[in-house]
């Protein structure tokens, strides 16, 4: 069942809705217009607790002058692009730099700061925006769906479609700052993580180009381990970002599998995440601030996010999976995010 709330209004006037998605009696998603954005996701502790397991704002005003992407559909190519410009079939087009000389996540007026046109068609919750041709520097008139769902199984799915009249970069995800254990271990969760290979970064935090085994590095989550064991290991790569924020590799994309396993020894919340894109980015919320929901002020390491992706500047990069939406062509792909609670 989907019920809509107001949930503020724009400076322009525009006003916001929250839409709730209700799983079950004790689990349920709140999702708002505005960025397309999961605002909270509540579900029960071992004890039958309700918990909010990610970061965001109680209010929109929070939303819109926050800068950390709490939750947010992030586009229209998420991550970093280097220098702040791609070419495809030989034209170049250039994007503003908003991370040093870098472009990141969509640019100055990403998705994430979009209002998407609401619809409810029984127990998906679709938005929409279109995205003029030149926005934010990118090519083509992309019209774009974000659909979510959340069902009694507790399996919240959301599926991304887009279709461009030109050629363009399309690279979409979801941003929600994960905390199972609800504000009291967040960095003692537990990650698993289908990837044998993960990108080397620059100081930027954009790759190199170059993949790494994670094998006997603090990067191999190949073997279940809690986000504290390695994060304060002396590895350059995580010092010179204050943490993991590097991009996995999954192998290819292109069918849904999983890639990653979150848990809670704390609340016993366990979270499955399947997506069928090429790339996971891990990033242990090294720059989270702000005061939040609840008045909570927020932290270096509250939350993790893992947000599927194509391979960050990977135009540039010859070996990596290309994010180009032909036109005429759709784009299509989907996280599911299947929670329950252990004993
Ligand atoms: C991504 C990036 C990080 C940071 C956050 C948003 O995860 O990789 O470097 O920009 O988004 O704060």
């Amino acid at each position: 069942m989907i019920t809509a709330f107001p949930f503020g209004t724009l400076p322009d006037g525009t006003s916001a809705t929250r839409y709730r998605l209700q799983a079950a009696p004790d689990a349920y998603a709140d999702i708002l217009d505005y960025g397309a954005t999961v605002q909270g996701l509540v579900l029960p502790d071992r004890n039958g607790r309700p918990v909010d397991i990610v970061l965001g704002y109680d209010t929109l005003e929070g939303y819109v002058s926050g800068d950390c992407y709490f939750g947010a559909t992030v586009g229209r190519c998420a991550n970093r692009i280097g220098n702040a410009a791609f070419t495809i079939d030989g034209k170049t087009y250039s994007l503003d730099a908003n991370d040093g000389r870098n472009h990141l996540h969509g640019g100055l007026e990403g998705f994430d700061r979009r209002m998407f046109r609401a619809e409810i068609a029984g127990d998906t919750l679709r938005l929409s925006l279109v995205s003029p041709d030149g926005d934010q520097g990118y090519p083509g008139r992309l019209s774009l769906t974000v659909e979510y769902s959340f069902d009694e199984r507790r399996v919240l799915t959301v599926r991304f479609r887009g279709e461009t009249d030109k050629d363009t970069v399309v690279n979409l995800t979801n941003h929600s700052y994960f905390d199972l254990s609800g504000g009291q271990a967040p960095m003692e969760q537990v990650l698993w993580l289908r990837a044998d290979r993960f990108c080397e970064n620059d100081e930027n935090t954009l790759p190199t180009g170059k993949l790494l085994p994670v094998q006997g590095t603090p990067f191999d989550f190949t073997t279940e381990k809690p986000l504290s064991r390695d994060l304060n290991a002396k590895d350059p790569l995580l010092l010179s970002c204050n943490g993991y924020d590097h991009n996995f590799d999954l192998g290819g994309g292109g069918t849904l599998q999983p890639a990653a396993r979150l848990s809670s020894g704390v609340t016993g919340i366990a979270m499955t995440l399947s997506t069928d894109m090429p790339g996971v980015q891990l990033y242990t919320g090294n720059f989270v601030h702000g005061t939040g929901k609840g008045g909570r002020e927020y932290r270096s390491h509250d939350a993790v996010c893992l947000e599927p992706q194509f391979f960050p500047n990977a135009m540039a990069v010859a070996d990596f999976e290309k994010p180009i939406l032909r036109a005429g062509e759709t784009y299509d792909r989907t996280i599911v995010y299947a929670f329950h609670t252990e004993a």
